[in-house]
């Protein structure tokens, strides 16, 4: 898909706020920047918060010119089951490979803070070295937990967005510009 100013979709029309090439060319800034704070030392663990920072890391990973690792974690309301029967906290996440490790959580937004501010929490039980956050979008009037966003992309004000891996109803993820409904 392309990414005109205006779209229809769904008797719903929306509007472009950022298009594909401000948001490639920000995370090309932001790879440098972590690759410059990592050193050359450094094999850093990027940590997808799945679903909607899916479009980000690959394209986070993608710009980053060194050695790096990649997984993925599902923040849901329910846990899953191993074969043993024991309870995971995050079905699919290796959390062996954080200890010690540098460890950049990459999340599409931080909206109120909330996930955030318990994933922070949460994932520090398994020892990571340092534990960063870049977050692709921050709402910083909506933000009401304390977070620290370490690498960000853009802040927007308080509106809905959609498109660049972020949905509305399971719908949308697949446009390659941010869009908000009108
Ligand atoms: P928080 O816990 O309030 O910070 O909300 C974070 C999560 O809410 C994000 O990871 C998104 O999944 C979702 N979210 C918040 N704002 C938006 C938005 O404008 N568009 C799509 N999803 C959003």
């Amino acid at each position: 898909m392309n990414d005109p100013e205006i779209i229809n979709l769904n008797n719903s029309t929306f509007r472009r706020l950022i298009s594909a090439k401000e948001i490639e060319e920000k995370i090309a800034l932001l790879a440098q920047q972590i690759r410059k704070d990592m050193g050359n030392a450094e094999v850093p663990v990027f940590l997808c918060i799945l679903k909607g920072a899916f479009v980000f890391a690959a394209d986070l990973v993608r710009n980053y010119d060194g050695l790096c690792e990649l997984q993925f974690l599902r923040l849901s309301s329910y846990s899953g089951t191993d074969s043993t029967g024991e309870v995971k906290a995050y079905p699919g996440l290796d959390t062996d490979k954080l200890k010690g490790r540098r460890v950049v959580i990459v999340e599409d937004i931080v909206d109120t803070g909330l996930s955030m501010n318990y994933l922070l929490k949460d994932l520090r039980k398994y020892k990571p070295r340092t534990l960063d956050v870049a977050a692709l979008f921050t709402k910083p009037s909506r933000l009401c937990h304390d977070v620290k966003v370490d690498y960000s992309c853009f802040e927007i004000p308080d509106a809905f967005i959609v498109g660049y891996g972020l949905d509305y109803d399971g719908l949308y993820r697949n446009l390659p510009a941010i869009y908000v409904k009108e």
